[in-house]
């Protein structure tokens, strides 16, 4: 058997920032579970290992607290207050404690507590498009796609409307504080950052007293204080933690969504003039765009007993990242996968993940990039991307394009 070439494995580097997809296809082929020096990691890209992955239990998502447990002192007082807060998101627990957590948050991401909010969420979309319009905006993430996520979220915890346009910022704080603590050469905006995340989780305190008050509420702090319905309910703490990795998961991913789906459908005007045919496609149509260019691109295992991985000797300590582009694009699992076919069914593409940590707020975002994608199309019938080369965001976990420059043909546009 002649064995591909191992591709260029380094996932930050400008050409697989770029397209990471030949390298995927080629490391499927040759070298399913590959070790990379690059990431000192191994990177998993057939979908049927990256499924294997989510359910094996060697596979840890507890990564933040055996950094904690390394930290000095000093670094405890500097960065630990908010690590122990991190150390707490469900997102890097594994069970017990993670399916405590899960049980307490599932209200307030009931079905029909998300469904209820579909009519809120369109009215926000609308006045955001309208805005859009008139300021003679251009920048589609800037001005739409980054703030109407973190708008979203304000109005389902309740936030007063004038508070809104703090969740942005907030939300760029806590980024900065979950992936740039202790970065070389910003120590102010990591300062800023504690500040924010400090300021929010005061905020959050103010409005989890305001939902105590109003006992029966709607809004999503209202599901999460009805915890399990048996007793059992989060403590102040864990309720505001688990606000603030809403906030964290919820927006950016939401933000590339909207972002790249649009770019890939403006690409593709066969798919769009489809989908502008037949508008009961735009299910599929998020769907597949999920699928294509979804908006996470390394999920982080770490393992934690020794085994043995179709040959491969993987050791306790090692990284695995599940590349979840690789598996959406498999050959094995999706006809014809480099084409975005937006009436592809069935489509079980795994950009919400699978298995006990499986995307909770997937429901939500669906709604919230259904809604939005709809609006976009519908109100801005000549729009184009006005730059030849998308640019990405430099970033292990996200697929993000920086900016997307857009223009839109006034005389056809409702605004
Ligand atoms: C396009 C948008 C989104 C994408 C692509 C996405 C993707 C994902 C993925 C892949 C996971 C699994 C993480 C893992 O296995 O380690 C996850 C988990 C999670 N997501 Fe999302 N997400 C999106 C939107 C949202 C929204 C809107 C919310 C809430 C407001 C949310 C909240 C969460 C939470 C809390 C978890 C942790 C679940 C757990 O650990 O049990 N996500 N998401």
């Amino acid at each position: 058997m002649i064995t591909a070439a191992v591709p260029n494995d380094d996932l930050m580097s400008a050409e697989l920032l770029a397209d990471p997809y030949p390298a995927m296809a080629a490391l499927r082929e040759s070298d399913r579970i590959h070790w990379s020096d690059a990431q000192r990691a191994w990177l998993v890209t057939r979908y049927d290992d990256v499924v294997e992955g989510f359910g094996n239990p060697l596979l840890s998502s507890d990564r933040v607290r055996p950094l904690l447990a390394t930290m000095t002192d000093k670094q405890r007082q500097s960065a630990g207050r908010v690590m122990e807060l991190l150390a707490g998101w469900m997102v890097v627990t594994d069970p017990p404690e993670h399916t405590r957590l899960r049980r307490l948050a599932a209200n307030a991401f009931n079905p029909r507590r998300v469904a209820a909010m579909e009519g809120r969420i369109r009215g926000l979309v609308d006045d955001m498009l309208t805005r859009f319009i008139a300021d003679g905006c251009t920048d589609l993430i800037a001005d739409f796609s980054f703030p109407l996520p973190a708008t979203v979220i304000a109005e389902l915890l309740g936030a007063p409307p004038g508070d809104r346009d703090r969740f942005r910022h907030w939300s760029e704080d806590l980024a900065q504080v979950a992936f740039g603590a202790g970065g070389a050469g910003r120590p102010d905006r990591h300062e800023r950052g504690m500040r924010g995340l400090q300021e929010l989780l005061d905020y959050f305190e103010g409005l989890i007293e305001d939902a105590r008050a109003d006992p029966g509420g709607e809004n999503m702090i209202a599901g999460l204080l009805e915890g399990d319905g048996k007793g059992n309910v989060l403590d102040l703490e864990e309720t505001k933690a688990m606000l603030a990795l809403m906030l964290f998961a919820g927006h950016e991913t939401t933000t590339n969504l909207i972002a790249t789906s649009t770019v890939r459908l403006l690409e593709r005007p066969d798919q769009l003039a489809l989908l502008r045919e037949q508008p009961d496609l735009i299910n599929q149509t998020v769907e597949e765009t999920l699928r294509y260019e979804g908006a996470i691109r390394v999920l982080i295992r770490w393992v934690i007993e020794d085994f043995t991985w179709h040959g491969k000797e993987v050791r306790a300590g090692q990284r695995v990242f599940l590349l979840l582009g690789g598996a959406n694009r498999d050959p094995a699992k999706f006809n014809d996968p480099d084409r975005l076919d937006i009436t592809r069914k069935p489509n079980p593409h795994v950009a919400f993940g699978k298995g006990v940590h499986a995307c909770i707020g997937a429901q939500l975002a669906r709604v919230e990039t259904r809604i939005a994608l709809a609006a976009v199309f519908e109100r801005l019938p000549g729009l184009r991307v006005a730059h030849q080369e998308l640019k990405w965001t430099p970033s292990l976990a996200s697929r993000a394009l920086r900016s997307v420059h857009v223009e839109h043909d006034a005389t056809q546009t409702r605004g």
